[in-house]
Parts: structure tokens; C-alpha cells; sequence
């Protein structure tokens, strides 16, 4: 078997891997679900949920690969051999397959504007319906969308083809510090803006009244997409990290970053959009729709437009690359292909896949289920079924099934100094990973397929029931601790 490559650098890594966690979800997604729930009370409940969930599950997800040096059914396979946490580890690889081929389709929408940008298209718009009826008529066009879906994917297929450190890692060094440049760029312009402070207030005055139980709960859902987490692309990253590389630091790093560009991102987008007198619960359609209109009236506004949807595109491209990488790292391990072989099939079949996904806001626009088109429907299965269930899995394999203790030698390895004579962070950890990430994640899988409440309706009629059920199961196991 050839060696399996790895990392130039740390730095390379965690490049890599914040290039996969910055994406759509930090600056399409995360500004508007904030914009859509109240602004600064929304972004404190993120915040925390990054913290007590994202970061233990990233730091598992990246043990898993570079203690295996698999992707992730290899990875399963290695550690249990079970056939159950190898179909986990394969239901990943089909997760990296399905969001890619939606994932594209809003990626390809960006590469789009840019040449709309190019093309001065938004000098023209001056109200958020105009700017709605031009999208639309953009998306309803299947030659539009098809033509700039697969140019996104071409350059996506290009990066993974050329490998770990000479595709994605130089990429990653190149377009990294392009995005973050971009973005202050934006945020200096946004800021300067007559009317500015009303977008700041926005963002860092809480209302709590604003926080329900369901906006806790899309802050939780989406705090594990935008961490690429719960199907394997940090694990695939971590697999080509060597033993000496420090995981719980470089874990900090991404997901600093992470929250990093996506709270710019914010202040880049609100600011624009108060001191224009757009509103900010624009919701999905907050850049294609409110943005384009701000981009359009503001002085310089032809260059700000062009910067961000090159900035769009960018972030998305690092995204897409570890999805395929996922993909491909399991042809390559597991069924022996050359990776040249594994990018030029499994992305042809991908981009097939994707299609249909494409040509849902045009040619199947009719073909429904449930009022859902296929895009819809790839995008409810991956993001709100998959992503949860592997993350769910993934968290109770390292705790529960590899056990926390052996996952911990692991963990120490490069990080010695860390953990010495801090028995209260392993302890913190232990308990995060081991319990509050798995029920938080349960919960919002629960909410995510609208299981929640009927859950909770079911709980209330049944109550009496279910708390002697758990006390009997208490009894039964603490017996059987003490007989071992
Ligand atoms: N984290 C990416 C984003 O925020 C999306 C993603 C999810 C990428 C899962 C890889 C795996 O856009």
C-alpha cells in the first residue's frame, strides 16, 4: 500500500480544516437565521452551543482520523470492527455525497453572481422585490444554473484530484487569506457607513425576549453544520495528521475561526444593509435579495458587490473540496483506487446526482413531495437527519464504545502539556463528551425531523410511566455494577 500522505504543516491543517468548517453556513446561513431570530440574544446562544457541544465532538471527529489514519468507515472499522459503527462511518461517506450535490447548487449560484457583479447587474436594482424577480428569473434559467453548477465543480474536482498537500492545502493556503482580507475590507466599508451603529446595536444589544426554544434549537442545528461536523470531514482531515500534531489546540483554532468570520461576516452584512434601510429579516434570500439592493446604491458599491460574491464562492470551494474528500478518501483506503480514479467517478457521479437539485427552481420546479422539491428534500435528509445521527454516533463511539480513557492516551499525544496537572479539563471534557453533547444532539435531532413535540406530548401523557421505567433500568444496572 503507498504511504498515505499527509499535512505539510500544522498551520496547512488547520487551514484546511477551518476552510472546511467557513463556508455557505458562515456567511449565507449564519447572518440570516440571526438576522431572522433577534440578532445579539441569537448570537449568545450560539455562541454557547459552539462551545458545550462543537468543540468536544470537533476535537473527537479529528482523534478518530489521526489515531486511525482512516476515513471514516476505515476509522470505525479500526476501532470496533462492529458492523453497526461501520455502517455509522459509511452513512458519513453518503452524507459527503448528498451535501456536496446541494451544496454545489448554492455554491453555483455564487460563482453566478459574480459575473453578475462583473456585469454591473446590480446598479439597476433598487428595491429587494426587484432584486428577488432578477434572482428568479437567474435560477429559473437551466442554463444559467447547470452552466454555473459545473464550473463550481470542476474547480472543486480540480483541487481534490491534485491531492492532500499539493490540491487542498495549497489551496487552502491561497484562498484562506484572500477570504479574510476580503472580509475586512467589507467590515472597514460596512462600518464606515452613515448609519452604521444601527447594525452594530443589531448584533451586540441582546432582546432576550427574541430566544424561544426553537431559536436555541437552529442555533444548536446549525452550530454542527457550520463546523462540518457529524459526517466525517474533519475526521478525513484528521487522518492526515501525524501523531505529533497537537489536536485540542488546533481544534480551538478552527473553531475560533470559525465563529471568527462568521460574526465579521455579520457586521460586514448589517451594517450595509441598516445604514441602506433594508430589513434585516430578509431570511434565505438576505445576500441574493436585500445585499444586491445595498451593493446597488452604495458608492463603490460595484467593487463591494464583486469582492463578496468572490468571498462567497471562495468559502464555499473549501467547503466542497472536504466533502469530496470524504468521498474519495474512502475509494482510496477501503476499495484500493487511485485517488485520480476516485475524483474523476465519484465526482462525475455526484455532480449527476446534483441535477436534479439544480434544475428544482426550473425545470423540476413542479416535481414536489409534500410541497418539497428534490432540492429540499436532499437538503432535509442530510442537514437535518444524517449530520445529527452521525455527530449523535460519533460522540457516544468515542465516549461510550472506544471509551473515553483510551480515546484520552490518544488525545494526549502532542498535547502532553496541555493536560498536565489539569485534572479539572479532563474532567470537563469527560463530562461534556461523554453526556451533554450526546442528549443536546438528541434533542435537536428530535426537533430537526418534528419529533419534539410529539415527544414532549408524549412524555406529558405518559410521564408517570416513564420515570418508574428509568428508575427500574437505574436498579437494574447499579446491580449489576456491583456484582462485576
Ligand atoms: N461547514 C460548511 C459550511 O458552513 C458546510 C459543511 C458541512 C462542509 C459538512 C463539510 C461538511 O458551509
Amino acid at each position: 500500500m503507498a504511504k498515505r500522505e499527509h499535512w505539510g504543516s500544522k498551520f496547512g491543517f488547520v487551514l484546511a480544516a477551518s476552510g472546511s468548517a467557513i463556508g455557505l453556513g458562515n456567511i449565507w446561513k449564519f447572518p440570516y437565521i440571526a438576522g431572522q431570530n433577534g440578532g445579539a440574544a441569537f448570537i449568545f446562544v450560539y455562541l454557547i452551543c459552539i462551545a458545550i457541544v462543537g468543540l468536544p465532538v470537533v476535537i473527537a471527529e479529528i482523534l478518530m482520523g489521526r489515531t486511525t489514519q482512516r476515513n471514516p468507515v476505515g476509522a470505525f472499522r479500526k476501532l470496533s470492527g462492529n458492523k453497526f459503527w461501520i455502517t455509522i462511518g459509511g452513512l458519513g461517506v453518503v452524507a459527503g455525497f448528498i451535501i456536496l450535490s446541494f451544496y454545489a447548487v448554492v455554491a453555483g449560484w455564487s460563482t453566478g453572481y459574480m459575473i453578475e457583479a462583473l456585469r454591473g447587474a446590480f446598479s439597476s436594482l433598487t428595491t429587494a422585490e426587484q432584486a428577488n424577480t432578477h434572482f428568479n428569473l437567474l435560477v429559473g434559467d437551466p442554463t444559467w444554473m447547470i452552466g454555473f453548477y459545473t464550473i463550481f465543480f470542476v474547480f472543486t474536482m480540480a483541487f481534490v484530484f491534485l491531492g492532500v498537500k499539493d490540491g487542498i492545502e495549497k489551496g487552502s493556503k491561497i484562498m484562506m487569506p484572500i477570504l479574510f482580507i476580503i472580509l475586512i475590507i467589507l467590515m472597514i466599508k460596512g462600518i464606515s457607513l452613515k448609519g452604521s451603529e444601527e447594525g452594530l446595536a443589531f448584533l451586540w444589544k441582546p432582546d432576550w425576549s427574541k430566544i424561544t426554544g426553537q431559536s436555541v434549537l437552529i442555533a444548536l442545528g446549525h452550530s454542527f453544520f457550520t463546523l462540518s461536523l457529524g459526517m466525517g470531514a474533519l475526521m478525513t482531515y484528521g487522518s492526515y495528521l501525524d501523531k505529533k500534531s497537537n489536536i485540542p489546540n488546533a481544534a480551538v483554532q478552527i473553531v475560533f475561526l470559525d465563529t471568527l468570520i462568521a460574526l465579521m461576516a455579520g457586521v460586514a452584512i448589517f451594517t450595509a444593509v441598516f445604514a441602506m434601510g433594508q430589513d434585516p429579516a430578509g431570511g434565505p434570500g438576505l445576500i441574493f435579495n436585500t445585499l444586491t439592493v445595498v451593493f446597488g446604491s452604495m458608492t463603490g458599491g460595484y467593487i463591494f458587490g464583486l469582492l463578496f460574491f468572490v468571498l462567497l464562492t471562495v468559502a464555499a470551494l473549501t467547503s466542497a473540496i472536504s466533502l469530496l474528500e470524504v468521498v474519495v478518501a474512502y475509494f482510496v483506503d477501503e476499495r484500493g483506487w487511485s485517488r485520480h480514479q476516485a475524483v474523476l467517478i465519484f465526482g462525475s457521479l455526484v455532480f449527476l446526482f446534483g441535477i436534479p437539485s439544480a434544475l428544482s427552481f426550473n425545470l423540476l420546479a413542479d416535481l414536489t413531495y409534500n410541497g418539497k422539491t428534490f432540492f429540499d428534500i436532499v437538503d432535509f435528509i442530510a442537514s437535518n437527519v444524517l449530520l445529527p445521527v452521525g455527530g449523535f454516533f460519533i460522540s457516544i463511539f468515542v465516549a461510550w464504545i472506544w471509551g473515553f480513557d483510551k480515546a484520552l492516551i490518544e488525545l494526549k499525544h502532542g498535547a502532553e502539556n496541555i493536560f498536565k496537572n489539569r485534572t479539572w479539563l479532563v474532567t470537563t471534557f469527560k463530562v461534556f463528551l461523554k453526556y451533554i453533547s450526546p442528549v443536546m444532539i438528541f434533542i435537536v435531532f428530535l426537533h430537526s425531523v418534528g419529533l419534539l413535540e410529539s415527544a414532549i406530548e408524549q412524555v406529558q401523557n405518559y410521564w408517570i410511566i416513564i420515570v418508574l421505567v428509568i428508575v427500574i433500568l437505574v436498579i437494574i444496572l447499579s446491580r449489576n455494577r456491583m456484582k462485576k
